[in-house]
């Protein structure tokens, strides 16, 4: 059991969704916070919200420079941290023949570079103590592909890729890292996202994030509880939802053929 009352808790993307769910669920737990997201203004109302003062600070992600100086911020204010879950994250949808590079780089930015930003930044604080965790922030589309996701999956099975091999590297150590995959969790991640056309040709983002919050199951409340249980266990991998564990066998199942089935999956839940 990984104990995390009294420690210090880190979370990006803490202004909505996930990332506000587990401010909360950590305030609860007995831990320091420290927050960070690109809108100020939702951060103010996360904290606003929370039992406990947290350290919060505007940030991009996708700064390098700006996510060291956050680091360091945070260690003058609680002299270290020890949960660090790399949440902000964005999203697209465009076929890959049409995505053009800035739309590309944006979501990479902040959706792969951000994850190792953050990893970066803080896991010195993490080795020095000999106690800590890392959370990154993949995705069920970091085990399965849909069309006009490529973008998004690209970034999701690299933080995989890049959280499963941190795992091993770190083994040995009182640090480890956990890599969580959602499902469908019903957030603002639609409505923020960028949207030119999706898998069933619809063009309307509106239309697009309406679909999506019909279709997702899962609270932020319950994902923050699940991500919490996960970290105290000290799981390698978390699949939230039973949307993501479901899709997470056929996968297994059906390595090559799955999306065929996953089509008609989507027809089925759309009508
Ligand atoms: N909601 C889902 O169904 C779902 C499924 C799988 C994975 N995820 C992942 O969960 C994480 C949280 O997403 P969410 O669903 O809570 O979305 P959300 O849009 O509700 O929250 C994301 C937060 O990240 C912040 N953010 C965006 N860009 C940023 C940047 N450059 N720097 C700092 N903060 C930034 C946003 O302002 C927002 O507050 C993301 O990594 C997302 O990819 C979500």
């Amino acid at each position: 059991m990984y104990a995390l009352h009294g420690k210090v808790a880190v979370v990006t993307g803490a202004g909505s969704g996930i990332g506000r769910a587990l401010a909360r669920a950590f305030a609860h737990k007995g831990c320091r916070l420290a927050l960070a997201d690109i809108d100020g203004r939702s951060l103010s109302e996360t904290a606003a919200m929370l039992p406990v003062p947290a350290f919060t600070q505007t940030l991009d992600v996708a700064d390098r420079a700006a996510v060291f100086a956050f680091a360091d911020a945070v260690k003058r204010e609680y002299g270290t941290a020890h949960v660090v879950v790399n949440n902000a994250g964005v999203a697209l949808s465009q076929t890959l023949e049409r995505l053009d590079y800035e739309d590309f780089e944006w979501l990479m930015n902040i959706n792969f570079w951000g994850v190792v930003h953050g990893t970066k930044a803080f896991l010195p604080l993490l080795r020095a103590q000999n106690d800590g965790v890392i959370v990154n922030l993949s995705s069920i589309f970091g085990i399965i592909t849909v069309p006009t996701q490529g973008a998004y999956h690209a970034a999701k099975f690299a933080v995989r890729g890049y959280t499963e091999t941190l795992r091993q590297e770190l083994e040995g150590s009182g640090v480890f890292a956990v890599c969580v995959h959602p499902g469908g969790v019903r957030t603002n991640i639609a409505r923020h996202a960028r949207h030119y056309v999706d898998s069933m040709g619809n063009t309307d983002p509106a239309r697009a994030a309406a679909q999506f919050e019909r279709l997702a199951r899962t609270s932020p409340d319950q994902a923050a509880r699940e991500i919490v249980a996960a970290i105290e266990r000290r799981k390698a991998r978390v699949l939230i939802g039973a949307d993501a564990r479901l899709l997470d066998w056929i996968q297994r199942l059906f390595p090559t053929s799955y999306p065929r089935i996953l089509r008609a999956m989507l027809r089925r839940m759309r009508t």
